[in-house]
């Protein structure tokens, strides 16, 4: 239930709720910022399970806005450093870290400023890369497509970013390939239409998302926590299906992935996806039926009712929330009064709750 511990490898979740990453468009030269620290020592104390830190990049050229974090090199490595020791001062709670490619999601505003919508010359757009050179919606630039040379850079980016995250300190390593980003522009057929080992049938169209799956797997300890949020429907005509994500997590899990969690939607601004109570908790329960893996459930999940059902019925292993975090902060506090170890309150607090 919501509040039993969860041991994978060597990294124990406390309950089953870890905090889901969360962009904040406030990085400082690409690095972590003092609204970074902030933010995420606060995070860190709200008794949850685990905690993911936002996407991060793992070039310049790869992120969403100018604003975004990336973990390119020892420069940065010292700010994720930093971070991460900052925050294991305060508290055990096992920490995150994603990685991504925005693909022709990138060169975007940040999203207070213009909602999606992409930067213009004035602006300082950059290129932006893609599988095919298909716009991501009418107001969009065509991306290039990615040659081989392109494809092979990218993917030693990826290893190179994730060794330095663990170096950093992180937990858990959690491979993006949802919400409309890169690795979700080469799953989806509407936005891949290669015809070369990447492009075409399924098995090709998850080729890159896999091979750069076992690359992290060679390199990320396997005493730690290796996962990746996948798709698991685009909710589109000729998008893809749970049956095509179940091809994926089966892959994922035989590269020795020990988590995935279901995201739909993203590949495109506008879609058939509906956002009602626990709506992908629909996909987890597909995936934990039919294959051997983790799964964490997300995605408007809110009480503890909803919590103890998905784990007491098995449709997933643990959840991620995100937005109750922020807009009501001790709302796992309140849940758990009786249950001070599990979440870890600070002995300053028990008086409080
Ligand atoms: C401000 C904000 C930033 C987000 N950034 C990310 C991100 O960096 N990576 C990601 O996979 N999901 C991101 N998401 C999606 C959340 O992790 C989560 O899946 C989504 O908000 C649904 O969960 P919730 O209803 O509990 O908020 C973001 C959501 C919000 C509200």
């Amino acid at each position: 239930m919501i509040f039993n511990k969860l041991r994978i490898n060597n990294i124990t979740l406390n309950n089953r709720v870890v905090v889901g990453p969360m962009c904040q468009y406030s990085a400082e030269n690409s690095k972590p910022s003092k609204w970074h620290f902030n933010h995420l020592k606060k995070l860190s104390q709200l008794g949850a399970g685990a905690l993911i830190f936002e996407s991060t990049f793992p070039s310049q050229d790869a992120r969403i806005s100018k604003k975004d974090l990336v973990l390119s090199n020892n420069k940065d490595l010292k700010f994720f450093k930093d971070i991460v020791n900052d925050i294991k001062k305060l508290s055990k709670i096992p920490l995150g870290f994603q990685i991504s490619h925005a693909g022709k999601k990138g060169s975007s505003h940040i999203p207070w400023e213009k909602f999606n919508s992409p930067l213009s010359k004035k602006d300082g757009v950059w290129k932006t890369y893609a599988p095919s050179a298909i716009r991501r919606d009418r107001y969009w630039p065509i991306p290039f497509e990615l040659n081989l040379k392109k494809i092979n850079k990218i993917k030693k980016d990826f290893v190179n970013s994730a060794k330095l995250s663990n170096k950093s300190g992180f937990d858990i390593l959690e491979l993006h390939m949802a919400h409309g980003y890169l690795l979700h522009q080469f799953f989806s057929p509407i936005s891949n239409q290669r015809n070369d080992q990447y492009g075409g049938t399924l098995s090709k169209r998850a080729n890159l998302l896999l091979e750069i799956a076992s690359d992290l797997r060679k390199i990320w300890p396997k005493d730690k926590v290796l996962g990746a949020r996948v798709t698991a429907d685009d909710c589109l005509k000729n998008g893809i299906t749970i049956n095509d994500c179940l091809y994926l997590v089966n892959e994922l899990k035989n590269i020795g992935f020990d988590y995935v969690t279901p995201a739909s939607g993203g590949i495109i601004p506008f879609t058939k996806k509906k956002i009602r109570p626990c709506y992908q908790v629909k996909y987890c329960s597909v995936l934990k039926k039919k294959v051997n893996i983790k799964v964490y459930a997300n995605g408007m999940i809110r009480t503890e009712k909803e919590i103890n059902n998905i784990i007491s019925n098995k449709y997933a292993d643990f959840v991620a929330v995100s937005k109750p975090f922020i807009n009501d902060p001790y709302w796992l506090y309140k849940i758990g009064n009786n249950n001070k170890k599990s979440l870890q309150i600070d002995k300053q607090y028990h008086r409080c709750f």
